[in-house]
């Protein structure tokens, strides 16, 4: 059975800090988790939700060679772009951390060490390649060559990503180092074994009682399974390399802990460094080291081992020596893949798109919603322009929007924006007032079976529901017919604009703010009480806020774009898929440069860091937005042709550069006091240059 735990503990897979984070990581474990978290919170559950980088491991070693930087400048760079991405995104992490801190070496650390000083670890001597001339070892990932299976040249050594076949790097034909490109040699090297295959009569009772009742799901129990029957081995926890956390044994300082050992660990250090930081250095506990917590794990489904069976085991090891024991995973609900445009993700074919590139673009909500309608629950699915256009226009505007503002207008107009009072119901305002008071019971089932596409469809057909009710309630006809039943009608209209606000909050937060404040209401629509959300709370004479439109809707145009743009990027796929994977992606021909100017000739242009303070569309025009900006003390007004690229809501707050000694000029008969810099593409695509970091309004640009 579900246990429905007071105290919750929720983590989502450490993201590797070795490049930025695309729809697919948000699809696999960052979107669900942060669904289940808001809406525990709501349920009024003890919830502590981490995450953070992860910032060891070879893929951050190979990128920084390949880019001639250290790993730190690699991960610093992507911890901070993942870190605002999340953000932006409206992730609610009580704490991101990083697995660089030195928080996290000593926590790691600390099981290494237990493990080894309880005699569970065993020293194995093995044959490794050694790269000679670079002076390495080499790990796995450091050694590439023909794979054994389907003949492709460019196998890694662990895996050959184009038939599949996990190898160990003594299995590739031809052999070569990644680092040197040399013919490797074979030296003798010594490593420390966890005893993975002790554990497997343990592990496979904590699986054998879970079944889809419990939320568990099918894919991620037969996995589990599979690992079972082939029986599990013992695991390599320590490498060769210079980079992660030190194996803490004398004589050991060459070798460092396998990135899978360290990172499940890390869980545990974001936890104890949110409880640092609260002041509460100990709270972390009461989540890990209390049997009544449930842990919840959300992953992607390439992270079932270590999350179903490592980790577990690793924590049974601790567990058996120690009085206060961890808690294993209560589930670990995995999703399947998320595919862009038919295709998988591929950073190397620069197919798909990054976070932090679709949110300067659109707001974080209409990608929430249509991620949530579209999550890989049980299969894989799809990411396309076309339906997250359709989504967004005809579920969250003519759906839920178009049911708010309806209402709201209606109230302005008709009742002078005062709730008016209910009178007597009929069986049409009961049957609607019913379906409110059972939606939180219906969806709060999904949601905590990690159905979250059936959970948030629900609140969607409350929405549906209700703006049948409106239609079928006529009250424009009551409000001169009637008044006491149009009152009646808008008054449960009114109470099911909050019943949304409330139950939409977990997917579409700043969307459900926005109502809240148009409702009139103070505080949160997100600290609300799930459970009650179905209950007219509203009392009549409640003044209702300013209303504007809830939720904008995208245009053809704009979704022509993003299409012209794929083709593009499709052209560049295609081309990189048919040379060598390692063959950069194709670009476009660079335009010749202009004529020359001195440097004299550039400084004449002064060009400063303005942030914007609000923006709008300019009245009859499809293109031009006017923003107003601040520019250290100074204020200024700056009309740009960016409005088919930009929804002006998103702008509002971000740091952009301008051109600060332009003449000033008219622009459909608005003065534009500047000019904005961006950066546009062959393929119609534009996007705002904005300073890398955060610095003052009025900075010099040079
Ligand atoms: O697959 C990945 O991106 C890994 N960095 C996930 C690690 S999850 C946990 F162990 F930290
Ligand atoms: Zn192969």
């Amino acid at each position: 059975m579900t246990i429905h735990a007071e105290r919750i503990l929720v983590t989502a897979a450490l993201p590797y800090a070795n490049g930025p984070i695309h729809l697919g990581h948000l699809a696999g474990a960052y979107l669900p988790a942060d669904l289940y978290v808001r809406y525990q919170r709501m349920k009024q559950r003890d919830v502590v939700f981490v995450c953070g980088s992860d910032e060891h491991g070879v893929p951050i070693t190979i990128t920084a060679d390949k880019e001639g930087v250290t790993p730190q400048a690699i991960v610093d760079r992507y911890h901070e772009a993942n870190t605002k991405a999340f953000e932006r995104f409206e992730m609610s992490f009580d704490n991101y951390s990083r697995t660089s801190l030195p928080l996290h070496h000593t926590t790691a650390q600390e099981f290494f060490r237990d493990f080894h000083a309880r005699g569970i670890l065993t020293e194995k001597k093995e044959q490794q390649f050694y790269d000679g001339q670079a002076r390495k070892f080499l790990p796995d990932r450091y050694v590439e060559g023909t794979c054994p299976v389907c003949a492709n040249t460019e196998a890694r050594g662990d895996q050959c990503e184009k038939c599949g076949t996990y190898l160990s790097p003594m299995q590739l034909l031809n052999p070569r180092s990644k680092i040197s490109g040399a013919v490797p040699e074979v030296r003798e090297t010594s490593h420390w074994y966890f005893p993975l295959g002790s554990y497997q009569r343990r592990l496979e009772d904590y699986i054998r009682n879970r079944d889809e009742r419990d939320g568990w799901k099918e894919n991620v129990l037969n996995y589990t399974r599979g690992w079972f029957k082939d029986g599990l081995q013992d695991r390599a926890v320590t490498r060769d390399l210079d980079w992660g956390v030190r194996v803490p044994l004398e004589g050991y300082e060459t070798k460092v802990l396998y990135v899978w050992f360290d990172a499940v660990l890390g869980y545990i250090s974001s936890t104890r460094e949110w409880a640092a930081k609260a002041g509460t250095p100990d709270a972390w506990r009461r989540y890990w080291l209390d049997a009544s917590t449930k842990y919840v794990a959300f992953i992607g489904k390439d992270n079932v081992v270590f999350h179903c069976i490592v980790f577990p085991a690793m924590l049974m090891a601790w567990n058996d020596a120690h009085t206060e024991q961890y808690v294993l995973p209560d589930n670990v609900p995995a999703n399947e893949f998320l595919n862009f445009e038919g295709q998988k993700f591929s950073k190397s074919r620069g197919w798909g798109i990054y976070v932090d590139e679709f949110l300067s673009r659109y707001p974080a909500d209409p990608l929430r919603y249509y991620l949530c309608t579209s999550l890989p629950e049980y299969r894989d699915s799809d990411f396309t322009w076309k339906e997250f256009q359709a989504k967004n226009n005809n579920e969250l505007a003519d759906i839920f929007g178009n049911f708010v503002n309806r209402t709201l207008a209606f109230c302005a107009r008709t009742f002078g924006g005062i709730l008016p009072a209910r009178g007597e119901l009929d069986s049409r305002d009961q049957a609607i007032l019913d379906l409110a008071d059972k939606t939180p019971v219906t969806a709060g089932g999904f949601m905590e079976a990690y159905r979250f596409r059936d959970g948030m469809g629900e609140v969607m057909n409350l929405a549906r529901a209700a703006n049948k009710y409106f239609n079928d309630s006529e009250p424009w006809k009551t409000a001169k017919s009637d008044p006491a039943r149009c009152a009646t009608t808008l008054n449960i209209c009114t109470q099911l604009v909050r019943t949304l606000g409330i139950l939409m909050s977990p997917v579409i937060p700043a969307t459900c703010e926005r109502l809240w404040a148009m409702l009139g209401l103070t505080g949160s629509a997100s600290t609300q009480a799930w459970d009650t959300a179905g209950a007219p709370a509203l009392p009549a004479g409640h003044p209702l806020g300013k209303s504007a439109i809830l939720v904008t809707k995208i245009e053809d145009e704009v979704i022509e774009q993003e299409l012209k743009g794929l083709g593009a990027s499709a052209d560049a796929a295609a081309t990189s898929a048919t040379n060598a994977p390692s063959t950069p992606t194709a670009t476009p021909a660079t335009d010749p440069p202009k004529d020359l100017i001195t440097l004299d000739d550039f400084k004449k242009v002064d060009l400063r860091v303005a942030t914007v303070l609000a923006a709008e569309r300019v009245p009859r025009s499809d293109k031009l937005l006017k923003l107003q900006v601040e520019v250290g003390t100074d204020r200024r007004q700056v009309v740009a042709g960016i409005a088919q690229h930009y929804a002006p809501e998103n702008l509002v707050g971000k740091s952009i550069i301008v051109v600060y000694n332009l003449q000033p000029a008219k622009l459909m008969g608005q003065e534009s006091q500047g000019m904005l810099l961006a950066a546009s593409d062959a393929a119609g695509r534009l996007v705002i240059l904005q300073p890398a970091g955060s610095i003052e309004s009025g900075s010099k640009v040079k």
